[in-house]
């Protein structure tokens, strides 16, 4: 994507009374060659006339879900795929609340699910509001779901509130929007991130299996992909959905990923080996399901190949980034392990307590040949983000 030059934006505008600003980010957005289509909550129209926008964008305005001529013009499933980005500003905490809870009550909220396109936001509340437990929940659940937040700023608030809350100006919105899809740290970069546990087939219902639930890896090829790379998931057995924008490649086993690793590595220039990949697989699977026949079994494995490590050592190979999940001695096996495998940073998490694996929060210790750093525990989207801006870093590339 090349800016927003060109893109078909839809703008949904909620009820708040920062939906006066947003005549103004319709008018940049077009300004900057977008196509701009504004869809209003029913609650958006008591602060700002749809007359307005439509005299802004030349279109009319929809905020109905049941509007029998302008569902005939273009149907609002029509709508959701003539969008190539959904922007919503200002984004109320009730709006905030439908999305995150998956609503279709109106127009816009069903269009935020009907789209395959990608959602910033850009919420506007009263401080103590934002600030509410219940909106921050929200708020995370949409991060992990990959919308991209925008602001909200700081400062003195139309109740008279001083604190977070104000939405982000419309020209903060339109660069933000921008960078993303054009200057972003990795654009034009392709990265292949591997996620999510292998599963290795024992017989055909039952295999070996780990616990972990793909959560980072994805966190990360939303947060590439924000940051204008092109994004190859290769991902084992996980029940979270692909986010918009990046491609994906599933598999089952660890010879499956292997496979499908090594048929796409020669194109990217980033390798990133998030999955939990088994160490080893049954030696000989059976082809019909295991009778218990007797007291004990034993199962015979065979070493898997370590994907991570044959990237790593490839003579022309892509920057790599390796995780490790330790139970114990966290630093000294994170350091060992940078060295035996060779990549060129490596994070390492512990695993086993109350973060780790299937949790929505983690915190990693960052190494590489020259330093390390320390990322607190924090939900795993912002953790794929700071983790991006240290390899940005060290990857050679500014912000
Ligand atoms: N990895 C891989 N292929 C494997 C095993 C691991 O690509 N067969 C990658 C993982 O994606 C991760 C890193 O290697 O980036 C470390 O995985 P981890 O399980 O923590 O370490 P192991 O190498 O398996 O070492 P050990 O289990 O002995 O701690």
């Amino acid at each position: 994507m090349a800016g927003v030059a060109n893109q078909n934006i839809l703008l949904g505008v909620t009820g708040g009374i920062a939906a006066y600003k947003s005549v103004e980010l319709a008018r940049l957005l077009l300004k900057a060659g977008a196509r701009v289509r504004v869809v209003m909550t029913e609650a958006a129209t008591r602060f700002v006339s749809p007359l307005t926008f439509q005299a802004v964008t030349g279109h009319p305005v929809r905020s109905s879900l049941f509007d029998e001529e302008h569902e005939a013009a273009m149907g609002h499933i029509e709508l959701a795929r003539w969008a190539d980005q959904m922007v919503i500003a200002p984004a109320s905490a009730d709006f905030m609340a439908r999305m995150a809870l998956g609503l279709a009550n109106d127009l816009l909220s069903t269009l935020c699910l009907a789209s395959a396109s990608s959602i910033a936001i850009a919420p506007a509340m009263n401080q103590r509001m934002w600030q509410h437990p219940a909106v921050q929940r929200n708020l995370s659940r949409l991060e992990e779901r990959g919308v991209r937040v925008l602001g909200p700023a700081s400062g003195e608030q139309a109740c008279g509130d001083t604190g977070p809350g104000r939405m982000l100006e419309p020209t903060a919105i339109v660069a933000a929007l921008e960078t993303a899809s054009s200057e972003g740290l990795f654009a034009g970069e392709k990265v292949l991130i591997t996620a999510g546990p292998t599963h290795e087939a024992i017989d055909p219902v039952r295999f070996i299996g780990n616990r972990s639930s793909g959560k980072m890896g994805y966190a990360l090829a939303r947060a590439f992909q924000h940051e204008g790379a092109d994004v190859l998931l290769v991902s084992g057995p996980v029940s979270l959905p692909v986010p918009p924008g990046v491609n994906c490649i599933n598999v089952q086993t660890a010879l499956q990923m292997h496979e499908a690793v090594f048929e796409n590595i020669d194109t990217v220039a980033i390798f990133v080996g998030c999955a939990a990949v088994a160490d080893y697989r049954p030696e000989n699977p059976q082809h019909q399901k295991i009778k218990k026949l007797s007291d004990r079994m034993d199962i015979s494995l065979v070493r898997n190949p370590d994907i991570l490590a044959e990237v790593a050592t490839l003579e022309e190979g892509p920057y790599t980034l390796g995780f490790a999940a330790e139970t114990q001695n966290l630093a000294e096996n994170a350091q060992a392990k940078l060295l035996a495998k060779q990549v060129d940073m490596l994070a390492a998490n512990s695993v086993g307590g109350d973060v780790g694996f299937d949790s929505d929060e983690n915190a990693l210790l960052v190494l590489w040949s020259e330093g390390e750093k320390h990322l607190p525990v924090q939900n795993k989207q912002q953790l794929a983000e700071s983790l991006l801006r240290i390899l940005a870093d060290q990857y050679g590339r500014d912000e």
